[in-house]
């Protein structure tokens, strides 16, 4: 199978323009987050991050495709003692944009360094929030099933009467569950928290996510041969994972000097300037999977 993966540099807001509507199976992406790593790579104020970020989440609305997915990794900082809410003001506003908020899921950083601080604990999780165009949308739920566990062992010994028949959701949901269908079986479908290690390769970005995060997204919603899209690709986590699951990708990235990085790592077979049309530049990997 021939796979692409293509970089620019660039600001996400206009080079996203380029990209044609409904041709992302599976945006994955961990944008700056409020204020943070102001030595790096800049950052935006809490007050300003909703009309900063709403222009992007608009152009990845027109390169979604209707059975896609968008997985945003952000989290809020404490300002003045208090947690900012400047995520669930971005979350109200993209409903508004014609996003479905569909989940959230937990990234559990089990490997948080040790601290104190007078009024709170380590903070040891940060959000992965699901948006969908559609309420359908492309899902491989047996690609992500896990063990059973030993608490099966006991907390599926004693089943009631209710466990035993398809218990339908009191809040009509349409939800309902059998238990006594789950007693001797091997895997189940994961929770929605996600256990990982903060540990990566990467030490040349300072905000690296783990390479088992965006797999763990791409095996749930997408098959090999689909279009994986990190308008935010720092490092290119997203990306070089994307090759090696045999998806093919695009990154995006404002700072040249993680972009020359990446572009370094993917060995390009062909090289496209476009010097013309302002400054980005288009590196194409045709067929390859890059070596890190
Ligand atoms: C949290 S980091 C992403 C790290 C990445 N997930 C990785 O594993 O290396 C966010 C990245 O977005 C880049 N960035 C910030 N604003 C941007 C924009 N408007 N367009 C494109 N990239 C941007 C930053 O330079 C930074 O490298």
């Amino acid at each position: 199978m021939k796979i692409n993966t293509e970089i620019y540099l660039g600001d996400s807001k206009e080079v996203l323009k380029k990209l044609p509507d409904n041709s992302v199976d599976l945006i994955f992406t961990s944008p700056p987050y409020a204020d943070q790593r102001k030595s790096t790579y800049g950052g935006i104020h809490p007050d300003k991050y909703v009309s900063w970020f709403l222009p992007i989440s608009k152009e990845l609305l027109r390169v979604l495709k209707p059975d896609g997915t968008f997985g945003l990794n952000i989290k809020e900082k404490v300002v003045n003692g208090e947690r900012s809410t400047y995520v669930m003001e971005l979350i109200i506003e993209m409903r508004k944009q014609g996003w479905l908020w569909t989940e959230e899921f937990i990234w559990h950083k089990k490997n948080c360094f040790p601290g104190k601080w007078p009024n709170r604990f380590r903070d040891a999780w940060e959000r992965l929030l699901q948006f969908n165009k559609d309420k359908k949308f492309n899902m491989y739920q047996e690609e992500v099933m896990v063990p059973m566990g030993d608490w099966a062992k006991s907390r599926l010994k004693n089943l009631s009467e209710t466990d035993k028949i398809r218990d339908e959701s009191k809040v009509g949901s349409g939800f309902g569950k059998n238990i006594s269908n789950w007693v001797d079986r091997d895997m189940a479908y994961p929770t929605n928290v996600l256990h990982l290690a903060t540990e990566c390769n990467n030490k040349k970005h300072s905000a690296a996510f783990p390479e088992g995060l965006p797999e763990w997204f791409m095996k749930l919603f997408t098959k090999e041969g689909d279009m994986i899209l990190d308008p935010f690709m720092g490092s290119g986590t997203t990306n070089f994972v994307a090759s090696r699951m045999k998806r093919n990708s695009i990154g995006i990235e404002i700072v040249p000097e993680y972009y020359e990085m990446v572009k370094s790592q993917i060995n390009p077979v062909e090289l496209y300037l476009f010097e013309s049309e302002a400054k980005y530049e288009k590196v194409k990997l045709n067929g390859r999977v890059p070596i890190r």
